[in-house]
């Protein structure tokens, strides 16, 4: 096994379960010390416990300033400092446009990209105090195109890569990469498998989520030193039909 993230920390946000949960186990299977940000204190603390002491979890609602300041505080107590932010926290729901509230559209909005937003400037200062960091941000194949009924998720996916483009130029004289994985369909909570229907892949399956953490991983790691600003796709092959 290999060890790429000795001496490295690191804050994943929706870490409780899905597709978080496999980017933290990851993470800290190559030796990295992990915050897990997540509102679902029971999974995140069961999380950390079964990991040990180089894991531990966070109330982290990513809409929630005081919280980020929380969250950067305790990986910089705990751990002596913060090489790697995993913006991977996300609402999805289904709604035509016709349909929409402005308040429904805010509530997708404030999650899926305020969060990352409010995450990038938390952790900014940490970053630099390391000379440099890795940001990864989990937008989705639905941040290319859109489906019916997807305005408001597609919206805040879209946005997140233009937000993932304007860090990663502000943020590279800092030594700082910011990138962007777009996955598929992911047998998680938020897409079960009976919605593989709906978005059928070149490999004609979902991901598993340890599949899409893996390109997480990898962006957040030094093998991607040269990799900035830039969107990778993980859809299993979706434009093949
Ligand atoms: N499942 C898919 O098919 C799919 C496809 C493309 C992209 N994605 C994206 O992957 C990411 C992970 O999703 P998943 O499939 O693991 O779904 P999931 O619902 O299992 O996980 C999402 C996590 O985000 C957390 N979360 C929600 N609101 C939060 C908040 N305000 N603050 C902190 N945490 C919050 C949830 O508690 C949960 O742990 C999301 O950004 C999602 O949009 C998923």
């Amino acid at each position: 096994m290999r060890n790429r993230f000795e001496g490295r920390v690191a804050i994943v946000t929706g870490g409780a379960r899905g597709q978080g949960e496999q980017i933290v186990r990851t993470l800290s299977r190559e030796g990295c010390s992990v915050v897990v940000g997540d509102v679902l204190d029971d999974e995140g603390k069961a999380l950390a416990g079964d990991l040990g002491k180089s894991v531990v979890y966070t109330r982290l609602d990513v809409t929630d300033q005081a919280d980020w300041a929380d969250a950067v505080a305790l990986a910089t107590s705990t751990f002596g400092g913060l090489d790697i932010l995993v913006n991977n926290a996300g609402i999805y729901r289904r709604q035509l446009l016709e349909d929409e509230t402005v308040a429904d559209l805010d509530k997708v909005l404030d999650v899926n990209l305020h969060g990352p937003f409010l995450g990038i400037q938390a952790v900014i200062p940490a970053m630099r105090a390391r000379n440099g960091g890795s940001i990864v941000n989990v937008s989705s194949l639905a941040g290319t195109t859109s489906y019916p009924a997807h305005g408001a998720y597609s919206m805040s996916k879209w946005a997140l890569r233009g937000l993932t483009r304007t860090a990663a130029i502000e943020l590279a004289p800092s030594n700082i990469r910011v990138n962007a994985v777009l996955p598929g369909n992911i047998r998680t909570s938020m897409s079960p498998t009976t919605a593989a229907a709906d978005a059928p892949t070149g490999l004609k399956r979902q991901a598993d989520p340890q599949e899409t953490a893996n390109v997480v991983v990898f962006l957040a790691s030094d093998d991607a030193s040269f990799v900035n600003g830039t969107d990778v796709i993980a859809d299993g092959g979706s434009v093949l039909g």
